[in-house]
């Protein structure tokens, strides 16, 4: 039966319709508030606000249940490859052994990319944090496919440039990899699959043996399925509030790529490999950081730990934490940081503070101890996050723009001073 609130606000009585999901989610539909009220509502950090409707993910926090499409992101991590949840989010369904092979032929036609932008990677200094190169290498691709900035593109241009974007976001990301390690950079081989591809470019050297270890292919890709959406977070509110203004998809994909660097988000996952390396060399003690996380006058908070929507537990980090024991194993490594973390998360779970506010380790918490082992630095932790994302930021930027969405423009509260005088500058 269909709902409807009454707000009854300086005597006049207004009906606000409600709306329920699929997975019975509730909202109120406030969209004609202003016009019938004067108000407006405030909601600093969208605690509270749907911006959307969307078929892509659905989660709920209390019940720690995330589930791409329909599929719960348990089968998907288990079962499926990166590329054919990167197809189903995309295009909605699990795709055909035909369709996926036609997916995959047209991503590794795109994995090259213009000679221009290799010598550009090389010009860039070696240190430079790679997310914001990352982000300025996505937007430059526009000046070499200006098909790609079309307005009201075709489904089939759309296409075009998603498979671009698949294509070439490895070769980006590695080259800047192989860059910022002094080494040569190596060619990307259409012969493997996507993520066995990606592996060889981040770890083979040139003129070096190399095999490609199938662990750190099959971890590449459980971690790339785990990121690959996660509904109305930072960085997917931004491709599809950028992408809201017909900004093209890499200019938004570039954007979210932004976004997704800011600790708070998917920088996290470097932050909390630093923090467990400054906790080691400290001495180990987890209860002095325990105690800078809990103190308000403090700014340090424990990384990886905490999350807008979850309140229970994050199951990805129930698959991540599984998966990081199976795969350190797996590569013979040792890691300390790995007992340090499970000691803070066992005493940040017993601990009233962390129980008072639902704080239980998210996603970033032991994805950085797996990229650790397969040797990766710190800096990339979040490219990685990025490629996995990739897929998600699409899907929600042509969710968007096939329901023709309008520009995203939130109001606000205006709290600044009124009507002054302007003062000549030789009276002030
Ligand atoms: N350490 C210590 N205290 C925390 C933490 C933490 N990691 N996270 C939240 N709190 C406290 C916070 O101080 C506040 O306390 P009080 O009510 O006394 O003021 C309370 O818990 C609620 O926190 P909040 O900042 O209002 O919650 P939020 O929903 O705005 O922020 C968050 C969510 C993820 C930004 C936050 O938990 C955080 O900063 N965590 C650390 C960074 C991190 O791990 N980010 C990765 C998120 S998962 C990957 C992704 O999808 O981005």
């Amino acid at each position: 039966m269909s709902q409807e609130a009454e707000l009854i606000i300086e005597g006049k009585s207004i009906k606000l319709p409600s709306i329920e999901g699929t997975e019975h989610e509730k909202a109120l539909d406030i969209s004609a508030l202003r016009a019938q009220s004067g108000y407006v509502t405030l909601d600093i950090g969208y605690k509270n606000t749907g911006a959307t409707q969307s078929a892509i993910t659905f989660l709920d926090g209390e019940k720690g249940i995330l589930h791409y499409r329909g599929y719960s992101i348990e089968q998907l991590a288990e079962k499926s490859n990166f590329l054919e949840v990167a197809y189903l989010l995309i295009y909605g369904e699990l795709p055909t052994k035909a369709q996926y092979e036609e997916f995959n032929k047209s991503i590794t036609a795109e994995y090259q990319v213009p000679d221009a932008i290799k010598t550009i990677i090389k010009a860039i200094p070696k240190e430079a944090h790679p997310m914001g190169v990352l982000a300025g290498l996505i937007s430059m691709l526009t000046s070499y496919y200006p098909e790609t900035t079309v307005e009201n593109a075709s489904a089939d241009e759309v296409k075009k440039t998603i498979v671009k974007l698949l294509g070439k976001l490895p070769t980006l990301s590695a080259y800047l990899y192989k860059h910022s390690l002094g080494q040569e950079l190596v060619e990307p081989r259409a012969d493997l699959d996507y993520c066995s591809n990606f592996v060889n470019m981040m770890f083979s050297e040139k003129g070096k043996a190399y095999t490609i270890n199938p662990v750190v292919v099959d971890a590449m890709n459980k971690l790339l399925i785990l990121h690959a959406d996660h509904e109305q977070n930072c960085s997917t509110s931004t491709v599809r509030i950028v992408g809201s203004a017909h900004a093209s998809l890499p200019s938004s994909v570039s954007a979210g790529i932004s976004a997704l660097w800011g600790p708070l988000h998917g920088g996290a996952n470097q932050a909390v490999i630093e923090m467990l390396e400054d906790i080691k060399k400290d001495g180990g003690d987890t209860k002095k950081f325990l105690a800078k996380a809990k103190d308000k006058n403090d700014t340090f908070r424990l990384m990886g730990f905490g999350h807008r929507v979850y309140k229970n537990f994050d199951p990805r980090a129930k698959i991540i934490k599984k998966a990081c024991d199976e795969i350190l194993k797996a590569l013979g490594v040792n890691d300390p940081v790995l007992s340090i973390a499970k000691g803070l998360e066992e005493e940040a779970l017993a601990d009233q503070y962390f129980v008072d506010r639902k704080l239980y380790p998210n996603v970033d918490f032991y994805s950085g101890i797996i990229y650790k082992a397969l040797g990766l630095k710190a800096e990339f932790f979040t490219v990685l996050f990025a490629l996995g994302r990739l897929p998600g930021w699409t899907a929600q930027w042509k969710e968007m723009r096939e329901a023709n969405e309008p520009i995203g423009r939130p109001r606000q509260i205006y709290t600044g001073k009124v009507d002054r005088e302007y003062v000549e500058i030789s009276k002030r």
